[in-house]
């Protein structure tokens, strides 16, 4: 079976308590079960991860490639810092879907850059965790529609 690597970064195991009013009252877990649901119809397997550090985020962006077909990450604030983060993204050959649960370009104009953008395949933004089932069809469709080329 194909296999998609859930990441989360800093603060998302909070989720649930963590300022409800932006990130709503769904759990980390929720978010996991939603993409593991949505994998598992469409054929696939789902491993996640949440660290509140840089570096094992980094490891485990490398150690994706060689057991997974993509990764959805939700950088959380190393979105908007991590030049360590972008350098894993694009030293990788696997496509990496962004997802941000709130709308950041309608927040602070620090959440409006992405340095990890540029180096990823997508971005879903502001749909709340709904956005992980979405990047999760989406990042399906772009390999499957990548491995009929
Ligand atoms: C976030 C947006 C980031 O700006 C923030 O630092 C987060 C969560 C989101 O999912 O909306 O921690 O990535």
């Amino acid at each position: 079976m194909k296999r998609l690597i859930l990441l989360n970064g800093p603060n998302l195991n909070m989720l649930g308590k963590r300022e409800p009013e932006t990130y709503g009252r769904k759990t980390l877990k929720d978010v996991v079960r939603l993409v593991k649901d949505t994998a598992w119809e469409k054929g696939y397997e789902v491993e996640d991860y949440q660290s509140n550090h840089e570096g094992d985020l980094v490891d485990r962006i490398q150690m994706a490639e060689d057991n997974a077909a993509g990764i959805l990450f939700n950088p959380a604030a190393y979105t908007h810092t991590s030049i360590a983060l972008r350098d894993a993204i694009s030293s990788i050959n696997i496509p990496v879907i962004e997802v941000h649960i709130s709308n950041v370009h309608q927040r602070e104009t620090f959440r409006h850059h992405s340095m990890l953008a540029p180096v990823c395949a997508g971005q879903i933004v502001g749909f709340g965790i709904d956005g992980y089932r979405l990047a999760t069809l989406g990042m399906i469709e772009k390999i499957e529609n990548e491995g009929r080329k």
